[in-house]
């Protein structure tokens, strides 16, 4: 149970895996049942932390070093935990982020596997949160990448590194899933979107239970 009665999720996975679209699922179907909740997301979900956002998926690839990155990615999530997460969970709230700290360890951990270490001691020092239940949208980068890049945008920085890096974010969501099997629930994305809507739904209900 978290401070002030609110509940934490978090769902995660690689570009394109529908996280998104389940998100808006869960929360159309908490607030149905009358619950309040908040949906947010990563990078940003606060002011502050949008403004980051920006820096960190526009321009191009090489504009930030990868410590650099790791240093962006955790400003941002302070200010968004700060701001956003914290005072709903104070107010009682259901709070949905699309992404948290697990996508820094992925998305980071994978392309600097040497950083792994000061990762895990930023979000110590300055973040020292977990989600009380996150969902890990599981699916084939083939298929993934594909949606995701019929998207199109602005924000192509971090979605065109090609299916090798997308199989290697799965790998390391699973690895992560497998080390945190209370918290991360592993869910098979690759079934219609309403299918995967209810196993998560049911996961949830039992959570808030
Ligand atoms: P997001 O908006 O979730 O993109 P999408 O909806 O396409 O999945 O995130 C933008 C990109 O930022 C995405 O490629 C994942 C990446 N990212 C990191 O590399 N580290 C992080 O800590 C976070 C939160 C996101």
């Amino acid at each position: 149970m978290a401070a002030g009665g609110g509940r934490f999720l978090s769902f995660e996975g690689i570009d394109g895996a529908g996280k998104s679209t389940q998100l808006r699922l869960l929360a159309g179907a908490l607030a149905a049942e009358g619950r309040a909740v908040v949906t947010t997301r990563e990078p940003g979900g606060s002011p502050g932390a949008e403004e980051i956002r920006r820096l960190l998926v526009e321009g191009e690839g090489g504009r930030w070093s990868a410590e650099t990155e790791v240093l962006l990615f955790t400003a941002a999530r302070r200010d968004h935990l700060e701001r956003t997460i914290l005072p709903a969970l104070a107010r009682g709230a259901v709070v949905l982020t699309d992404r948290f700290a697990d996508s820094t360890r992925v998305y980071q951990g994978a392309a600097r596997p040497d950083l792994a270490a000061e990762v895990e001691r930023l979000h110590a020092a300055f973040i020292g949160r977990e989600p009380d239940l996150t969902f890990l949208i599981d699916m084939d980068p083939a298929v993934a990448l594909a949606r995701g890049l019929a998207r199109g945008g602005a924000e192509q920085r971090f979605e065109g590194r090609g299916a090798g890096f997308q199989a290697a974010l799965r790998a390391g969501f699973r690895t992560l899933a497998a080390a945190h099997p209370r918290r991360i629930r592993l869910i098979d994305g690759a079934r219609p979107a309403a299918a995967v809507a209810a196993e998560v739904l049911a996961i949830t209900r039992e959570a808030l239970a």
